[in-house]
């Protein structure tokens, strides 16, 4: 029951964001400032050697960032320097993020968001590309799957003023780990994980590998 609730509010929560977004296309939500790109460029340094200079990473294990909204990299730089979600790697630049204010936090995702996400080429094989295209478009009901398209759009740019993360062209590698670690309830940082927590419950390991390698093929 809690789950149905949580959905419905989302749902709502992207039918008036969408609406907001048509009135005014260009005006941030209430109370999210955009950052300053240009200092951001100046403070990542110690990103590049996984996520690249630009934000697109070469590892198929580590996540790109260019063109990723700044309002969830936002969300989740602060996730990571205060311990809410945790991972080994990025465990060697805690220490940095905690000498940053909340501004510079921002900068950083501005300045990721500013740079264009490389294309992805998904895998060529007929019967992961179907599973992949219907679970993506359309979801399954009779699974309690929704269509991710709901919450990040036909071609995967995610939504901005909501701050639901784009998925187009990310790495296979991260995706499918961080999918796993939605359903094993490992990633749980902040309210909107629960979403995610829930509808991953009901994917395979086989539809998580379908959604992987489509979502990386798509781009704007
Ligand atoms: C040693 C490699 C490494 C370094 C250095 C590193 N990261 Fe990461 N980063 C990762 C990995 C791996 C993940 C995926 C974590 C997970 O699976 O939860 C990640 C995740 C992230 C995410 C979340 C992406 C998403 O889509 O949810 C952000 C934002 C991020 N890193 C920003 C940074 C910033 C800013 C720096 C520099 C201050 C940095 N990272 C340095 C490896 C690294
Ligand atoms: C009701 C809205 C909603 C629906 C439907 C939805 N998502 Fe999400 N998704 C979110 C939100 C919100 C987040 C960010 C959660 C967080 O902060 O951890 C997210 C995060 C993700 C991430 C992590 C992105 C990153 O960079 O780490 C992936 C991957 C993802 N969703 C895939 C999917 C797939 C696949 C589907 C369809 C089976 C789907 N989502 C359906 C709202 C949704």
């Amino acid at each position: 029951m809690k789950s149905i609730s949580l959905f419905f509010t989302f749902f709502c929560l992207v039918f008036s964001l969408n609406a907001a977004e048509s009135s005014s296309s260009d005006s941030m939500p209430h109370g999210f400032i955009s950052g300053d790109a240009s200092n951001g460029s100046t403070l990542v340094e110690s990103c590049a050697a996984c996520h690249g200079s630009d934000g697109n990473s070469i590892s198929s294990d580590w996540p790109k960032l260019a063109g990723q909204n700044q309002r969830y990299l936002y969300e989740q730089l602060q996730y990571f320097r205060d311990g809410e979600r945790n991972n080994a790697l990025m465990m060697a630049v805690i220490p940095y993020l905690n000498t940053l204010k909340d501004e510079e936090l921002l900068d950083m995702a501005a300045f990721y968001e500013s740079n264009e996400t490389s294309r992805g080429q998904a895998k060529n094989d007929e019967e992961l590309l179907s599973l992949g295209t219907s679970l993506y478009r359309f979801g399954n009901m009779k699974e309690g799957i929704p269509a991710c398209t709901a919450c990040h759009s036909v071609d995967g740019q995610g939504n901005y003023l909501a701050g639901f993360p784009s998925v187009a062209g990310q790495q296979v590698g991260y995706l499918t780990t961080t999918l796993k670690a939605y359903r094993s309830k490992e990633r749980n940082a902040g309210e909107q994980s629960l979403v995610m927590q829930s509808i991953a419950q009901n994917l395979t390991d086989n539809d998580i590998d379908a959604l992987a390698n489509y979502m990386h093929g798509l781009y704007k």
